[in-house]
């Protein structure tokens, strides 16, 4: 077991992975890490889609793309991090999932007051968990606008109610991440 402050501190987004497929155990695992995360009125209003599927992630990275694309073009000249990724999705052949070898869904109960919150926390249980197991993740948000589309949230097996609120991928990272720019916030003490 490693520290777990190391864990937090050593943890990337993830955009490059080897091919080496991540056991059904160890997703099994990140999942039972994801549900001792907190939630409000511990309602643990999450459930999750794993998919494995390399034709249902191509299929679902290329609405995202479509689905994206639009959002970006107002913003592109205000934001270089914007029309940079917009480039990235018009760029044919590009993966929203990084060809990462595994997508976990996680869904919310849309009648939980605290919904996106609490599935974020447990999200962010899971990213650690596989952190520590060597295994790398990024939440990839940018699928999140196909994933509003009740159509595609059906016909991937979500229950009736839950919204896509965490599509994360994972898998064996390839090479070495960068620390991108971590910002000293602002903190105020009242003593
Ligand atoms: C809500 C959310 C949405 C994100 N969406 C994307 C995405 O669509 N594609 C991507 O490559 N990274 C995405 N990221 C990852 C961030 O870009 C990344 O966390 C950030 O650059 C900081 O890097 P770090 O995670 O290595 O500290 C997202 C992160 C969050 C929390």
């Amino acid at each position: 077991m490693k520290d777990i402050i190391e864990m937090i501190k050593t943890r990337r987004c993830v955009r490059e992975y080897k091919d080496d497929e991540v056991s059904d155990e160890d997703i099994k695992l990140l999942i039972d890490c994801a549900r001792y995360a907190p939630s409000g009125f511990n309602m643990q209003p999450w459930s999750f889609l794993v998919v494995k599927n390399k034709d249902v992630m191509r299929r679902l990275s290329e609405s995202g793309k479509k689905s994206m694309i639009p959002l970006l073009e107002p913003i592109k000249d205000s934001s270089k991090t914007a029309s940079n990724f917009l480039v990235f999705l018009k760029t044919r052949g590009t993966d929203m999932f990084y060809n990462a070898p595994v997508l976990v869904i996680i869904l919310g109960n849309k009648n939980a007051p605290t919904v996106d919150v609490d599935c974020a926390m447990a999200a962010q249980n899971m990213m650690l968990a596989a952190h520590s197991k060597g295994i790398g993740s990024c939440w990839i948000g940018g699928v999140l606008p196909a994933l509003m589309d009740e159509s595609i949230l059906k016909e991937l097996g979500a229950p009736p109610g839950y919204k896509a609120v965490a599509p994360l991928i994972f898998g064996y990272p390839k090479g070495k991440i960068p620390v991108p720019q971590k910002i000293e916030p602002e903190v105020k003490w009242l003593r």
